[in-house]
């Protein structure tokens, strides 16, 4: 049977102890509470959170070492004990974190996630509740905390994911039947959380991920974030314990939703370190979709694939950097702005902030450009780089950039901030029918 890694809710998970990951049982969909309104004091938590928009997403574990994504494990159906072996040999460079959180500074980020546990199991933190952990292996080191101080040196935001699903855990292939073992391992699951929520100071974000086998009721999710909360009352917390939480995570895709969201993405086509994975993303569809998060109110976390010893692959390096001197130019495009109602423009998308609107152009026109829908007066426009006024004329709803120069002024993506009387909001475009006139 074909695993569907896609799909968590289609996770099957092995009837037998036995350490192979055998299919038997599909998973209830039932008693998910993804639509229950968000933990207390939400408003108030969020607000850092709204304003940053943007952060970077860390997977890295055992899986780095075999370099086939972070997967290979369960769709390899490697046995346990030959995994583990992993453990012996995971020896990072001394000072991996520090060189992920200088890259994630200088591309403008706001924040970091990192795997504290994937699904193999195999933690990166120092836990009382399991030997399968870095510091009790080659590594020798809790890496959590060396990310924690990292990140916080770098002023950025610390958020830790964590994967309920755990391929290593004895109880986790029988939780779903057996009451004994739902209950150890559920009880490991919360004891491991309250130790990350304990032992590394403030942390800013939990992003709990693949909620396989349980229910909201079997995970026993509402104590969980209870707890959190009592431990870290700031934090944000995400869906994936199939409550509301704080922010919903589609995935792979930009799509909005009504509430807070955050679209978590691969820069190439896998979440682990994989080898030959060169599906690389442009800068410019990265740039792109960070400007599609802001349009809609939502934020984008940025995944990179860390090799073994935690070094970030070149590929993924040199996006971070040009996507962290575009946002030096244009951050103000990007960082707090708020929801725009300004969904058509043909060769380029709109954010806002308060009164001003930002024009971004995809593909340069040359010369002459034209916004429709725009009944609002306007001010002035300048280029947001270099802040170089840039001339327009108004008639009737259309807004007119007439005398733009032939070549882009900013690469992948030029910018013209517009000053409006009001908030800019794009009105009925009489060719669209999905748009009330
Ligand atoms: C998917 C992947 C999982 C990854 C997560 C990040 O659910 O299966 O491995 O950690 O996405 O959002």
């Amino acid at each position: 049977m074909n695993l569907n890694r896609r799909d968590c809710l289609k996770w099957m998970i092995s009837g037998a102890s036995g350490a192979a990951l055998s299919p038997v049982a599909t998973l209830p969909a039932a008693d998910s509470k993804q639509n229950s309104p968000p933990p207390p004091e939400h408003e108030r938590r969020m607000q850092w959170w709204r304003q940053a928009k943007f952060g970077m997403f860390l997977h890295w574990g055992l899986y780095s070492l075999l370099g086939r994504d972070a997967w290979a494990m369960g769709d390899e159906d490697i046995p346990l004990q030959e995994y583990e072996q992993l453990a012996m040999q995971f020896r990072p460079l001394p000072n991996m974190a520090q060189r992920w959180a200088r890259a994630a500074r200088a591309a403008g980020m706001r924040y970091m996630v990192l795997t504290t546990k994937h699904h193999e199991g195999f933690c990166l933190f120092d836990s009382q509740l399991t030997d399968y952990c870095a510091p009790k292996h080659a590594a020798s080191r809790d890496l959590v905390r060396e990310f924690v101080e990292a990140a916080r040196a770098e002023g950025l935001r610390v958020g830790f994911y964590y994967s309920l699903m755990d391929w290593h855990h004895p109880d986790w292939r029988k939780a779903k039947d057996d009451a004994a073992a739902r209950g150890r391992f559920v009880d490991y699951t919360h004891g491991q959380l309250r130790e990350l929520m304990s032992n590394y100071g403030k942390i800013d974000i939990l992003w709990y991920d693949m909620p396989v086998p349980l229910d909201a009721s079997g995970w026993r999710s509402e104590e969980m974030n209870r707890m959190v909360l009592q431990l870290q009352p700031d934090i944000v917390i995400n869906n994936r314990n199939l409550l509301g939480g704080d922010f919903a995570t589609p995935e792979q895709s930009t799509q909005a939703g009504k509430a807070d969201w955050e679209s978590c993405m691969t820069m190439n086509d896998t979440w682990g370190y994989t080898h030959n994975d060169n599906n690389w993303k442009s800068s410019q569809q990265l740039l792109q979709n960070l400007v599609e998060c802001a349009r809609d109110g939502g934020n984008y976390l940025l995944n990179v694939g860390p090799q073994p010893d935690g070094g970030i692959p070149a590929a993924s390096l040199e996006r971070l950097q040009t996507l962290g001197r575009w946002l030096e130019r244009n951050g103000a495009a990007v960082y707090e702005t708020e929801r725009c109602s300004f969904p058509h423009g043909n060769i380029g998308v709109y954010t806002r902030k308060g009164n001003t609107l930002f024009v971004h152009i995809y593909f340069w026109p040359g010369q002459r450009m034209t916004v429709g829908g725009a009944k609002f007066k306007v001010h002035s426009a300048r280029f947001l780089a270099s802040g170089m006024p840039v001339k327009f004329v108004q008639r009737d709803a259309q807004l007119i950039f007439p005398e733009l120069p032939l070549e882009p002024p900013d690469k992948p993506i030029a910018v013209i901030a517009v000053e409006c009387d009001r908030e800019p909001v794009q009105e009925a475009l009489s060719s669209r029918a999905d748009h009330p006139s």
